[in-house]
């Protein structure tokens, strides 16, 4: 693994990469990695020859100062967790990892982009409204990224699904030859969807957290004999009421609050009302819900 921290010294290696015809994985991360994002970083070192993984805390993406101030930078950390991986699959990989750790001068030398991205009704539903600016400034960087590595495969977890579906778009609007790979959402043993924000929670938080992806999983079964309505309705009120039900699970008044719940086609993200309005990729359930003054995200195919 080798570590660089200038877009230049990038172009260089992609160039002599390519030159020499090796396929190019790209993982865009902020860092603070997990399983999650190793789970990325495993796939694209098995299905490419280079890989280039980005840790960078874009800040033009943080509609919320506190938030980017508090986002955790662990580099060193992140760097020994790739190693590991690394060695961890032996010969199975690409025969390079390039680590790419610019700083937010070296990304943005103009100082802050003036590029403004729009796509539509797949960001006029959900995460969109609520943090404006935000897909903007994660196409304005994904688009740095994907002109800096020129990857043949980029990679993205279905963590954020939204963030895919805009990518998704971006890809559209800027026809690049680049493959998007989603990838499926890494968990901690009792189902919750692995994120750095979970170490933001209280012990007590932390136990019952694992109910959104279990009251998910319900919905899912549900949705074989129920309505798109009442199952939307069924996962609200079991979160709303959770506390109620479970006083003792709840101490110092912690309880669910959902943002949103939709259910919603898995290409166009818009809301269905039957489940037969779903189109080729499906129905997918997405909730945002606040738990201890954390904001978790987590979804559930139908
Ligand atoms: P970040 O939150 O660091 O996530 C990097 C990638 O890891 C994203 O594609 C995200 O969906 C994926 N990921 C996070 N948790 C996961 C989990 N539990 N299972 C599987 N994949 C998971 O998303 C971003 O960074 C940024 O917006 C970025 C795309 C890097 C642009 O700045």
């Amino acid at each position: 693994m080798e570590q660089i921290t200038k877009a230049a010294d990038l172009e260089l290696a992609v160039k002599e990469a390519k030159s020499q015809n090796l396929e190019i994985g790209l993982v865009p991360t902020m860092g603070a990695l997990h399983e999650g994002h190793l789970s990325l970083i495993e796939r694209a070192l098995k299905e490419n020859d280079f890989v280039v993984v980005s840790l960078f805390v874009n800040p033009i993406q943080f509609n919320n100062k506190e938030d980017l101030e508090k986002y955790p930078r662990t580099i060193d950390a992140d760097l020994n967790l790739i190693s590991s991986l690394i060695e961890r699959m032996e010969g199975r990989r690409a025969k390079e990892l390039l680590a790419f750790t610019p700083t937010v001068d070296e990304m943005y030398p103009q100082g802050e982009p003036k590029e403004v991205y729009h796509f539509g009704p797949v960001e006029e539903v959900m995460e969109g409204p609520r943090r404006p600016g935000h897909f903007s400034g994660v196409a304005v960087v994904v688009r740095r990224l994907f002109d800096l590595a020129q990857p043949r495969r980029a990679y993205f977890g279905e963590k954020d699904y939204q963030q895919i579906a805009i990518i998704r778009a971006l890809l559209e609007q800027i026809k690049y030859p680049i493959e998007l790979v989603p990838c499926p959402i890494v968990r901690a043993d009792d189902g919750l969807a692995l994120s750095s924000r979970n170490m933001r929670l209280s012990p007590e938080a932390r136990a019952i957290a694992s109910t959104i992806n279990a009251t998910l999983e319900q919905a899912a079964e549900m949705a074989e004999y129920e309505d798109v309505d009442d199952v939307k309705e069924w996962v609200l009120d079991t979160l709303s009421t959770f506390h109620e039900v479970n006083p003792t699970l709840c101490p110092n008044d912690l309880k669910f609050e959902p943002e949103y719940f939709e259910i919603v086609d898995a290409r166009t993200l818009q809301p269905i009302e039957n489940w037969d309005n779903a189109g080729d990729l499906g129905a997918v359930g997405c909730i945002a819900v606040w738990l201890d003054g954390v904001r978790l995200i987590d979804i559930v195919k139908f």
